[in-house]
C-alpha cells in the first residue's frame, strides 16, 4: 500500500534517518525479573545472562520477594483495579496506607499518589499556580519539569516561566531577581529543581537554592526521582545528604516529586509530597485526579512494602554508596571520566550519538548491559553511556563490568 498522508510520510522519513545514522533505538527483551543479572533475548531467539547497569533499580528491590508477595497479596485481595477514577470510586484502603508511608518517610505532613512521576508533575504545577505566578526551572530539568511547565499556561493564562543556567546561583538570583521587578508577577513565585539530576547524575545546591527562595518568599519544588532511596544516610534524598533535615518540618523543601518506578520498588507510581492543603488542593482540582484512574493497587502495594523496606533497612542505602565509590573510582581508573559526584548515576561522555550507541552495542556482546543515551533525551553531540550502580551489585559484577570498559 502506497503511503501518501502526510503524517505517513514525514514519519518514515524520520525513522529511516535515525536507522541510517545508527540512532535507532531498538528495545531489549527482558526474559526474567530485574536484578544485577537480566536475561535478554537474543535476535536469534536464544537468551542470554548479561549483567545490567542501565536499570534505576538503586536498592534491589524491584524483584525483593517481600515486595513481589505484597503485590501478589494486593492483587488477590483487590482484584485488577477500581475501574474508576479516584474521587468517584477509585481509591482502595492501600492507596491511602501508601500515603501515608511515603509521607512519614519523606517526613511531610501528606502525600497523593498518581500512576507516574511524569503524570504527578503536570498535575502539580497546573494545579498549584494561578495567573501572576512565575515558574522558575533549572535548565536541566527533567523532561516532565520542562514539559510540566509548558502546560500550565495553557490551562492557566497568565503564569510565567523562566530558565536558570544549570546549578548556576548567579542565574537563578538574577531570574528571581527578574521576578520581582516585574509588575505582572503579584503571585507566588516557584522554583524547580532535580534533587539529583538523571542524565549528569550531579547534585542541585539545595542549601543555596533554600537560601535564595527565603529571600524571595520563593516555593522549593524538588523532583528527587533519583534522589530518593540513594541520596543520604538513609536515602531520605539530597535534601537529607545536604543535613535539611529537621530545619523544618520538611527538610526544607516545600515540596517534593518523586517515582515509586526506581528505588521505591521499580514498578510505577509517582507521588507529591508536602504540606495537606497542597495535597488537598491536588485532590479537589488536579486534571489527572479527575479524569485518569489511580495507580493500579498491586503496585500501591508492593511500593508500600519496598518504602517500609528502604526505612527498616538502611544498610541497603550504604551498601549501595560502597558500590558508587568502588565503581567510580575503578571506572576512572580504566582510563575513562566520570562526573564526580556522590550519586548512582555514571554518566561516561562520548559525544557523538551513533558512537556512544555503537559503544553500548559492544558492552553487551561482553556481557554488560549499558545504555548509550544520545539526542533527544541528551544535548546534540553530549552523548553517553549512563552507568547506573545497585545496591544488589557484588564486587564480581564491577570488575566485570570494568573489563568490559577496558575491552572498549
Ligand atoms: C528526575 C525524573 N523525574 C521524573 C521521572 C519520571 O518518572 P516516572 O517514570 O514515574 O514518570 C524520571 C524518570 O526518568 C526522572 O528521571
Amino acid at each position: 500500500m502506497s503511503r501518501t498522508r502526510p503524517f505517513e510520510i514525514r514519519a518514515e522519513k524520520l525513522l529511516a534517518s535515525l536507522s541510517d545514522s545508527g540512532q535507532y533505538k531498538v528495545l531489549q527483551m527482558i526474559q526474567g525479573p530485574m536484578g544485577p543479572v537480566v536475561r535478554l533475548r537474543q535476535e536469534n531467539g536464544t537468551s542470554k545472562d548479561v549483567l545490567c547497569f542501565c536499570s534505576n533499580n538503586y536498592l534491589g528491590l524491584a524483584n525483593e520477594p517481600r515486595v513481589v508477595e505484597a503485590g501478589i497479596e494486593g492483587l488477590r485481595t483487590y482484584g485488577a483495579g477500581t475501574a474508576s477514577v479516584r474521587f468517584i470510586c477509585g481509591t482502595f484502603e492501600p492507596h491511602e496506607r501508601l500515603e501515608r508511608t511515603i509521607a512519614e518517610y519523606m517526613g511531610t505532613e501528606s502525600s497523593y499518589t498518581f500512576v507516574s512521576c511524569w503524570t504527578a508533575t503536570e498535575a502539580l504545577f497546573p494545579t498549584v499556580c494561578e495567573p501572576g505566578d512565575i515558574i522558575i526551572s533549572d535548565e536541566l530539568n527533567h523532561a516532565c519539569i520542562i514539559d510540566a511547565i509548558r502546560l500550565t499556561p495553557v490551562i492557566k493564562k497568565g503564569v510565567k516561566k523562566s530558565v536558570y543556567k544549570h546549578s548556576d546561583m548567579a542565574s537563578l538570583r538574577a531570574a528571581l531577581e527578574a521576578a520581582a521587578s516585574d509588575d505582572e508577577i503579584t503571585g507566588q513565585i516557584w522554583v524547580v529543581t532535580d534533587g539529583v539530576f538523571s542524565m549528569e547524575g550531579d547534585i542541585a545546591k539545595l542549601p543555596e537554592i533554600r537560601q535564595l527562595c527565603d529571600e524571595f518568599n520563593a516555593m522549593l519544588v524538588v523532583d528527587d526521582s533519583h534522589g530518593h532511596g540513594v541520596m543520604g544516610r538513609t536515602g531520605r534524598g539530597t535534601h537529607e545528604h545536604f543535613g535539611m533535615i529537621g530545619r523544618n518540618d520538611y527538610g526544607n523543601v516545600d515540596c517534593f516529586t518523586g517515582t515509586l518506578g526506581k528505588a521505591l520498588g521499580g514498578g510505577a507510581g509517582g507521588f507529591v509530597a508536602g504540606s495537606s492543603t497542597l495535597t488537598d488542593l491536588l485532590v479537589q482540582r488536579a486534571r489527572p485526579t479527575l479524569f485518569s484512574n489511580a495507580l493500579p493497587v498491586t503496585v500501591a502495594c508492593s511500593a508500600d512494602r519496598a518504602i517500609q523496606i528502604v526505612m527498616d533497612e538502611p544498610e541497603r542505602v550504604t551498601r549501595l554508596k560502597n558500590n558508587v565509590e568502588i565503581a567510580r573510582e575503578k571506572i576512572a581508573q580504566a582510563g575513562f571520566e566520570v562526573i564526580d559526584s556522590p550519586t548512582a548515576i555514571c554518566p561516561i561522555i562520548i559525544g557523538e550519538t551513533a558512537e556512544a550507541i555503537r559503544m553500548s552495542k559492544r558492552l553487551l556482546e561482553l556481557g554488560v548491559f549499558v545504555i548509550g543515551f544520545g539526542y533527544p533525551v541528551v544535548p546534540e553531540g553530549t552523548a553517553r553511556l549512563r552507568i547506573q550502580m545497585s545496591a544488589a551489585h557484588t564486587d564480581a559484577h564491577i570488575e566485570q563490568l570494568v573489563d568490559a570498559l577496558r575491552k572498549l
